[in-house]
């Protein structure tokens, strides 16, 4: 049994939702439903991943773990 928190991410352009636990980034949750967000470095350096969500603002998917429920326009 899992100890971690689990949280929906919402990708608003595909209409495809998930839950996942908070370790996962958003990139990772995209790449479970099969979304293919733009990456490059996935090191949090380029930029290319960045996406908006509407609880966080402007955030790097490859970085940014799902600790909330997320609402991400991608
Ligand atoms: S892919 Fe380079 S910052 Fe995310």
């Amino acid at each position: 049994m899992s100890s971690f928190q689990s949280y929906r991410v919402n990708f608003r352009k595909s209409g495809q939702t998930i839950v996942v636990e908070e370790w996962f980034t958003i990139n990772l949750a995209a790449r479970k439903l099969g979304i293919d967000l733009p990456t490059d470095c996935c090191h949090g350096i380029c930029g290319t991943c960045e996406v908006l969500t509407e609880q966080q603002g402007l955030v790097r998917a490859c970085m940014t773990l799902v600790n909330e429920d997320l609402d991400v326009d991608g």
